[in-house]
């Protein structure tokens, strides 16, 4: 193909992409109107309560068995009246969603939306191609749009919350970028006022009901102006409700550094931050409170909600023969997250000074090695002290 011929289905490409965007854009203005401005409609449940539980794939059912066995426990008498549902999804294994050609094959999707809220093992993306990956796609149709990722080191009095944006920014059209064979690559980073505006309300209505004073804005908005300069600026008119709540502006960088020094870092309280920032710096987080293997995560919307460990599928540790040396304690944290969500404040207390316990009297300590604790020797531990 000549490269006229590249540019113009490029631009034809980019401004289908445009009239998408502002079209969702739009979608989510109105949405936040009807609510009123206001997050969170919390409807009433109707019983049972229905949670999904996909176990995915890798170190996936392996982590996902001990999250069942607590659950189980907690939820003895809620599952034996019939008040909740614990339900088994199928079908988001790799060779499933290889053989289907779907990152989540429909009907996976359509069970998926009949649960109130899921609990999701990590899932494998194969690098290039064209499939998905799992996540993106379930963020994306559930409109999970706040990434919710707490990290604590008692010994050092940190107590972090990380608002990740969860739909947009890098990821929104991240399998949908464009190439000229050996001239050039190019991506596309959205940022939208009305997505932009939900993730800040969410972060500042937290900071508000947990009594935080601080919320760091993250971007590198030197640089990346356009998408970056509004999340900010966006950002700070939504600070502007929230009197007694500081907003302050961070790069990327320096803040990477800032989580690495221990001189500062216990002053942070609650981050906010577009999509791929909030990746990564979690991700780093949490290898400081002890390792990804340690760290739960949240997504949710207005409507769905979906708990998962911060980390992936591990696939080099089921190829060296290790998946059952995984760490439990991510998706048991994600297990924690997911009760308080659904209104168990004391079951999801009780799990987290459990697993609190558990990690510092170090009897069964999971290194991800063969010299560490299994992981059902974890489950199992965690569940002979509930
Ligand atoms: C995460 C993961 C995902 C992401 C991957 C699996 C797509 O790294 O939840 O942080 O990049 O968001
Ligand atoms: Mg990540």
């Amino acid at each position: 193909m000549d490269e006229r011929k590249y540019i113009d289905e490029a631009v034809s490409a980019f401004r289908a992409l445009l009239e998408e965007q502002i079209k969702r854009q739009d979608r989510m203005a109105a949405a936040a109107r009807s609510r009123g401005g206001d997050d969170k409609g919390s409807a009433e449940r109707e019983e049972p309560l229905i949670i999904g539980i996909a176990s995915g794939d890798g170190i996936g059912p392996v982590i996902m068995a001990e999250a069942v066995k607590v659950l189980k426990t907690l939820l003895k008498d809620e599952l034996a009246s019939g008040k909740i549902e614990l339900r088994e999804i199928d079908g988001l294994t790799i060779e499933n969603r290889m053989a289907k050609g779907e990152a989540v094959p429909s009907e996976v999707l359509s069970q998926i939306k009949k649960c109130d809220v899921l609990l999701k093992g990590p899932t494998t993306t194969p690098k290039g191609g064209t499939l998905e990956s799992a996540n993106v796609t379930l963020r994306r149709e559930l409109d999970l749009y706040a990434n919710v990722r707490p990290v604590q080191v008692p010994e050092e009095d940190i107590d972090w919350m990380f608002f990740r944006e969860n739909t947009e920014g890098e990821y929104v059209l991240g399998s949908r970028g464009i190439d000229i064979p050996g001239k050039l690559s190019m991506d596309f980073k959205v940022t939208t006022d009305a997505g932009t505006r939900r993730i800040a309300r969410a972060a500042f209505d937290y900071a508000k009901a947990a009594g935080k004073t601080k919320v760091a804005i993250v971007t590198k908005a030197n640089i990346m102006k356009k998408t970056d300069g509004s999340f900010s600026r966006i950002c700070h008119e939504v600070a502007a409700d929230y009197p007694g709540i500081e907003a302050d502006d961070w790069y990327i960088d320096i803040m990477t550094a800032n989580l690495v020094n221990p001189a500062v870092r216990r002053d942070f309280q609650v981050f906010l931050m577009p999509n791929l920032y909030g990746d990564i710096l979690t991700d780093e987080a949490a290898e400081i409170q002890g390792g990804v293997g340690t760290a739960g995560s949240a997504n949710t919307g207005d409507r769905y909600a979906m708990f998962e460990a911060i980390h992936g599928s591990a696939p080099r540790m089921v190829e060296e023969g290790l998946a059952e040396y995984a760490n439990p304690a991510s998706i048991l944290k994600a297990c924690e997250m997911m009760l308080r969500h659904i209104g168990f404040i004391e079951k999801a207390d009780a799990l987290s000074e459990t697993i609190k316990a558990c990690m510092e009297e170090k009897k069964a300590v999971v290194t991800g090695t063969s010299g560490g604790a299994k992981a059902a020797d974890f489950g199992d531990y965690v569940v002979s002290k509930l």
